[in-house]
């Protein structure tokens, strides 16, 4: 055994049980009512950054919750990591279907983890893959094979769209000067088919309003005479995928990359098994885009997705009633080029023009974000594919994610600098849903392999 896989054999423990500790407060950032658990958990970063060797460790304030940043700068001729995490955590909601409490973790072993898991909201998503880097540099410091500088900047509003994040990185261009950025955050196929993540989709996320009626009306005395807004509402929906699931938003697909037949190709090698996929969700058939394989739709092509729906009466038994308004919750995830505030312009002239005299809308833009694909061919990638091939022995493969980050594109405008993806969630580790769990395998073997990046970037750059 060499010395990192010495070092986390002597403290699994002491490192399981400080993720444990982490996971119990619940840093829901959405809902106000664990603001004191945010900044309860803004505190623990910040001790855990000091404990692990960090300088100048800083709570650092912002009009939101506040953002951790530390540092351990050995010598200014050496390249310096920036490591990015989050804090917060997605609600647990609908909180009936986990078996075991969100924000009481427990370890349980599954089929693909039979070494066991961490149950807990936020397990993979970000907490657990944020402190394998804190774990990791406390094995650089202690041990003296931090062959860099290292910074950290860990936010605690990833999940509502980093606003205050985007607020603070303009501001502080030097202080955050770096040679490569570092992520956690994404997944990888599976435990013995090691990925880099090498696209994020951007994102428009907005919410619409139907009105009809100015109250809420008999749906017999006035049912058939006047609009319901909730039909209106779902025909309007319905009617922004064609026949072939091709979003009909006029320039919807103006900016969209086409990837060449040699790129999809390349793409198609990817191990993936169709039975496999559709046995995991417990589904018959997949759906989506006409002409494009399932990989493809979930990663290169743009969507759109009514995420919540709701309006009228939803209580128990029947009420006959023609309601005033409906709502809906729509994200549109996108692809490299796409604008993502030009899309959300081009949603809202859409929807509005649809929409029968009989009825209002009413269109609000939420957050969104730019997406963004990482070079396979600078040193922060080569140096990442031999972090892998070191740890698990095999080389990685490239594969763009659907999933979003909304803040990397940011990062390069503002700091310049390219970010690499190492993230070794499962998808089947159920981020944003019930029972989220992070193998302790996918755990540890994120703080072996960092170091790895750390040495190999570093050698690289030097050699540049
Ligand atoms: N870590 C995820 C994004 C992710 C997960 C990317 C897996 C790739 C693979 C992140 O926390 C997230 O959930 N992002 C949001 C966007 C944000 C603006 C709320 C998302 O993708 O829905
Ligand atoms: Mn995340
Ligand atoms: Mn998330």
């Amino acid at each position: 055994m060499n010395t990192i896989q010495t070092y986390i054999q002597d403290n699994k423990k002491r490192f399981l049980n400080e993720l444990i500790e982490l996971l119990k407060i619940p840093s829901v950032s959405a809902d106000s009512a664990y603001k004191k658990d945010v900044l309860l958990t803004a505190d623990f970063v910040l001790s855990s950054l000091k404990k692990a060797g960090c300088d100048n460790v800083e709570m650092c304030e912002t009009p939101g919750y506040p953002i951790i940043y530390g540092e351990k700068i050995i010598d200014s001729k050496l390249p310096t990591v920036l490591v990015y995490g989050h804090y917060d955590v997605q609600p647990a909601d609908p909180i009936e279907l986990w078996t075991s409490p969100p924000f009481e973790p427990v370890i349980k072993n599954t089929d693909i983890h039979p070494e066991g898991a961490i149950f807990a909201r936020g397990a993979c998503d970000d907490k657990g893959q944020m402190y394998m880097h804190v774990k990791a540099l406390e094995y650089m410091t202690s041990t003296g094979n931090l062959p860099c500088n290292v910074k950290f900047m860990i936010e605690g509003e990833e999940e509502v769209g980093s606003e205050s994040l985007a607020w603070f990185v303009p501001k502080n261009k030097e202080k955050l000067a770096n040679d490569v950025i570092l992520i956690s955050d994404t997944g990888m196929i599976a435990n013995d088919i090691p990925s880099i993540t090498t696209g994020l989709r951007g994102l428009s996320y907005v919410e619409v309003e139907i009105t009809g009626p100015n109250r809420d009306l008999h749906s017999g005395l006035y049912g058939g005479a006047v609009a319901n807004p909730i039909n209106i509402l779902t025909k309007m929906i319905a009617s922004l995928h064609d026949e072939d699931n091709h979003i009909t938003i006029p320039g919807f697909y103006d900016n969209v990359e086409e990837l060449s037949k040699e790129e999809r190709k390349e793409m198609s090698k990817a191990p993936f098994s169709l039975d496999k996929y559709k046995g995991a969700l417990k589904i018959n058939a997949v759906h989506g885009e006409k002409g494009y394989t399932t990989n493809e739709r979930n990663s290169i092509r743009p969507t759109l997705d009514v995420n919540g729906i709701w309006g009228g009466y939803t209580g128990e038994g029947a009420k006959t009633v023609i309601a005033s308004k409906a709502f809906a919750k729509i994200s549109m995830r996108l692809v490299p080029n796409q604008n993502w505030k030009n899309i959300t312009d081009l949603f809202k002239k859409h929807f509005e023009s649809i929409a029968p005299k009989s009825v209002t809308v009413k269109v609000t833009p939420h957050h969104g974000g730019q997406g963004y694909v990482t070079p396979i061919d600078n040193i922060a990638y080569k140096a990442a594919s031999k972090a892998y091939e070191t740890s698990f022995g095999k080389t990685p493969i490239p594969q763009r994610s659907g999933g979003s980050i909304p803040i990397v594109a940011l990062f390069e405008q503002e700091l310049k600098s390219k970010t690499i993806l190492m993230g070794f969630g499962l998808d089947s580790d159920a981020i944003h849903s019930p029972n989220e769990h992070f193998g302790i395998w996918n755990y540890l073997k994120g703080i072996e392999t960092i170091p790895y990046f750390y040495k190999y970037f570093t050698k690289m750059h030097l050699d540049k």
